[in-house]
């Protein structure tokens, strides 16, 4: 049986809609009793459909009358002929095991403590419900439970021994249904709003953990004002309350009122979390908050607009961080981030556009294209139109469209409105999925420097022809002693497009300043234009891609990397450099990029080789920089506390690369091993550790690691991370067999197995095939407990045409194996067929 394809061309209406849900909740691990009472309202019209998935219907009435409705797998439907036109109140009562719900979508048992995960189809496995987002309603919820915390949406309006009452007054949509109950204790504070109301802050964890929210309910309420002040939202209920859990599908989750988050982006401490770690929880504090706006005020009318809200709370959340920390070193982590994952999913098979057209399973759509891709959209959008018409296109979408369920052509019609401007060429951007090939060439007549853009979208499943599309392109003009004369914005908006600047000299130009579209720029300069632009170009953001660019080229070619390393030292020595930045530029491009970048040029992947040019390149470089690292890295040395917010972290990061390539030397080890032993935060201490580990000298670090942090299971996941990412699969196979591998929690079955397949290509595509197959058991075994875990990492082959012949045979076997399981979830079944398309 195969599973039906949902396409965006049959949306209709719903048939009914709904004014108010009440739910009442009897707790029980394994029979959960969940009591519905719905006010249905006539919508389109027709037989009323309730979606419902592993549900036990105990009874059901309507207007009090019971009733016996046509029951399925997927729901159940009462016709036409038998509901009061005017509409009706529909009661039931079902019974689910949430201890036997391992999906973790719906109600779940998380280590005795309940909660839910809704988006984007989990409600139907609470109750019978019209399960789509374009149906809003007003939610009153009681939850019966011996257990001391019970927690739902809005705010509370009743408790007792054994129940509370809470009750939504902001209509939401199904999946922003949340429910929590547990033995939690809570981290509490305040906020007042600009209108001078005041919120009430709560961060739930479990017990022993409430000294590590400090930093997430700083976030929160940073994320409150900035919302306020760049967008001006301000918050709508009187309580904000975030849940800390430990076996969650994802990052977090938006819920109205009541944000369910994994532990590991709420929970920290300068001991247990790395920089990256706060950053990480920063952002998504703010991601969900601001989904309160874009997503929860304004949702979806249907799945195929996803990128309507993540798209734009993404692109909300990355300006956030600039604005709290370094603007261009954001944008180039930002980048690096859509480089390896986007462009990666744009040029396999799994490529899709911002607005996917058809699906089988909603889960298998939350990418990096509909994600990091869609926040690039919006970008360019802001480039193109200004910042000034932004704010008032945003401004017109929040008063047009608040409490509605919308489309991408909302959305942009708000901006033609805004502006006067037709965006219908725009749009291509939200249909044609591929990264964009921008090829650039430059001619100097002694008066006018001409550039000639042709622009290029490649096939991708199910698109073999494309229009061309407008590409911002941020420019600046630097003349032969690096001076910037001229700089603009050209749109390429035709498959050729040309720019004359007119100039005595020919220039050195910088094009795609700030990465102002998301495609694959190719711009044959002259030998040193490179060289001259990370040591000259005014945009932060094009001076670290030179750099990376050079490297590129040698990477490829196992060329000259002198140029490179000359730029590089001149950088690191530049003291008025930002060190976060100096630390970017001096990253090597991973060997995932690398891979990408080789097939991009047409060759076939070969990881082996890929791993030795690396390393090659980074023992250049340090033979390069030679004594001067050292000195370089005291330099960085931090006076004062650990903080993870300032300077600090970026003082951190340029130590520890410098730290990567003394290792690279005689006796450098010695030094890292120094550098473990007298960590006292988790960042020194991580990275000390990453640098052994990846020499094969980490057993003694490794082992006092395991025993300092034993029980502190988000820092047990990094200890697995490390030996996942280098470790021989002789050393992962032990892995999976130690007694903390549980992989039934998804972050321990991430730290490991995700780890080893996207971080770790040597020992994945090792030419035995050994890689491959432990992937697969893996995912075989996951997909029967949690599909959503299991799909997401399916992706881990989704380049798998890009490499030898010898392993795309053994990967094909491996497919085919996934693809004729007696059993397969929809969602890993729906990957394995694009996959092997
Ligand atoms: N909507 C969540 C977010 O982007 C992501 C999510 C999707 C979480 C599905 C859980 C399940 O913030
Ligand atoms: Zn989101």
């Amino acid at each position: 049986m195969t599973d039906p394809t949902i396409r965006l061309a049959d949306y209709t209406r719903p048939a009914w809609e709904v004014d108010t849900v009440h739910l009442t909740f009897r707790l029980s691990p394994d029979a959960t009793e969940v009591r519905a009472r719905i006010r249905f309202k006539p919508g389109r019209g027709g037989d009323l459909w309730l979606d419902g998935q592993a549900l036990d219907l105990l009874e059901a009435a309507i207007d009090g009358k019971p009733v016996a409705p046509a029951v399925g797998k997927q729901g159940l439907s009462v016709p036409a002929a038998d509901l009061p036109k005017d509409g009706f109140e529909w009661t039931c009562t079902t019974r689910i095991d949430p201890e036997g719900n391992t999906s973790l979508e719906g109600l779940y048992l998380s280590q005795g403590m309940y909660c839910t995960q809704c988006e984007a189809e989990g409600f139907r496995r609470i109750t019978y419900f019209p399960d789509r987002p374009d149906v809003m309603a007003i939610y009153t919820v009681r939850i019966e439970s011996d257990l001391p915390v019970l927690l739902s949406n809005g705010n509370r309006i009743g408790s007792g021994p054994g129940w509370a009452e809470w009750h939504d007054p902001w209509p939401k949509p199904a999946y922003l249904f949340a429910l929590v109950a547990g033995d939690l204790k809570s981290v509490t504070d305040s906020f007042t709003t600009r209108s001078g109301r005041k919120v009430d802050l709560a961060i739930w964890v479990r017990d022993g953990d409430q000294d590590r929210c400090a930093y997430a309910m700083d976030s929160l309420k940073r994320s409150m004002r900035w919302d306020e002040e760049v967008y001006g939202r301000e918050y709508d209920l009187d309580l904000f309350q975030i849940v800390a859990v430990d076996d969650f599908n994802a990052g977090a989750m938006e819920n109205k009122g009541l944000n369910i988050f994994n532990s590991k982006y709420v929970l920290a401490s300068p001991e247990t979390a790395t920089d990256g770690d706060f950053e990480g929880i920063e952002s998504v504090i703010a991601h969900e908050y601001f989904h309160n706006w874009t997503g929860n005020r304004i949702t979806c009318r249907d799945w195929f607009q996803l990128s309507l809200k993540e798209g734009l709370t993404v692109f909300r959340d990355q300006c956030f961080t600039a604005d709290m920390r370094s603007a261009p070193v954001k944008r180039i982590q930002d980048v690096q981030g859509l480089r390896a994952a986007q462009f990666r999913e744009d040029a396999g098979p799994l490529a899709h556009p911002v607005r996917p057209e058809e699906y089988v399973e909603i889960n298998n759509f939350y990418t990096a294209t509909v994600y990091e891709k869609g926040a690039e959209v919006i970008r360019m959008l802001r480039e193109i139109v200004g910042a000034e018409a932004y704010e008032t296109a945003l401004n017109l979408y929040f008063e047009r469209h608040d409490g509605q369920a919308c489309t991408i052509e909302d959305w942009l019609q708000v901006f033609e409105d805004a502006t006067g401007r037709d965006l219908s060429q725009f749009k291509l951007w939200y249909r044609q999925a591929g990264t964009p090939q921008l090829d650039v060439e430059e001619q100097f007549d002694g008066t006018v420097h001409r550039l000639t853009f042709r622009q290029n979208v490649p096939a991708t499943p199910g698109q073999p022809n494309k229009q061309p599309m407008p590409i911002p392109v941020r420019w600046g003009a630097l003349d032969a002693s690096g001076h910037e004369f001229a700089n603009g914005l050209h749109i390429a908006d035709a498959a050729v497009t040309t720019l004359d600047i007119p100039c005595s000299a020919r220039p050195v130009m910088s094009l795609l300043r700030g990465f102002s579209a998301p495609v694959h720029l190719k711009q044959a300069e002259q030998v040193g234009d490179r060289a001259h632009r990370l040591a000259h170009d005014t945009d932060p953001f094009n001076r670290w891609d030179a750099g990376r660019a050079l490297a590129m080229e040698a990477l490829l070619d196992g060329g000259d990397t002198q140029d490179w390393c000359d730029g590089v030292g001149r950088v690191l020595e530049d003291e008025a450099l930002d060190p976060a930045f100096r630390a970017m530029v001096l990253s090597v491009p991973g060997e995932g990029e690398i891979a990408q970048a080789t097939a991009l040029a047409g060759r076939v992947v070969d990881p082996d080789v890929i791993h030795a040019r690396r390393k090659q390149v980074r023992q250049n470089l340090a033979h390069h920089l030679s004594d001067r690292l050292a000195p370089l890295r005291d330099a960085q040395q931090i006076d004062g506390p650990y903080s993870p917010d300032g300077s600090a972290p970026g003082k951190r990061a340029l130590a520890n690369g410098l730290l990567g390539l003394i290792a690279l030397q005689s006796d450098g080890l010695n030094l890292a091993q120094a550098a473990f032993d007298r960590a006292d935060n988790m960042t020194d201490s991580l990275a000390a550790l990453t640098i052994l580990t990846a020499h094969g000298a980490g057993k003694n670090a490794l082992a006092h690691f395991h025993h300092r942090w034993s029980g502190v299971s988000l820092v047990i996941d990094k200890w697995f991370g490390v030996q996942a990412r280098f470790g021989s699969i002789a050393d992962i196979e032990a892995l999976l067999d130690h007694t903390e591998f549980t992989w039934r929690t998804p972050n321990r079955f991430r730290a490991l197995i995700a780890s080893f397949a996207f971080g770790n290509p040597t020992e994945f595509h090792r030419k035995d095939g050994a890689g491959y197959q432990l992937l697969a058991d893996w995912l075989l075994r996951m997909d029967a407990l949690n599909p959503m875990v299991a799909a997401r990492t399916s992706t881990a082959f989704d380049s798998w045409r890009t490499v030898t012949e010898d392993r795309q045979a053994l990967i094909a076997t491996q497919l085919e194996r996934i693809a004729s399981a007696p059993t397969l979830s929809k969602d890993t079944s729906e990957m394995i067929g694009r996959l092997r398309a």
